[in-house]
């Protein structure tokens, strides 16, 4: 789903952005230009942001638990 019409941005670009590196909106803006046009995507921006960075965490924590488990 687009979340940033103005810049062809996508959920799936920004749940990438993040397994990239990116942690803010600043991040997002600097590397997809999101919410750098008109700004309505602003909102749905740093959900689908939280989002990803939820998930991010959940892969972390289950590699942890993966280390955790084999040492
Ligand atoms: S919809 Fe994202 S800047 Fe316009």
């Amino acid at each position: 789903m687009y979340v940033c019409i103005c810049n062809n941005v996508t959920e799936s670009d920004i749940h990438q952005a993040v397994n990239d590196g990116a942690y803010s909106l600043d991040c997002l803006a600097r590397e997809l230009a999101v919410s750098t046009c008109c700004g309505q995507c602003r909102c749905f921006a740093d959900d689908v942001l939280h989002d990803a960075l939820r998930a991010a965490g959940a892969r972390e924590q289950g590699r942890g638990a993966e280390h955790a488990s084999v040492a």
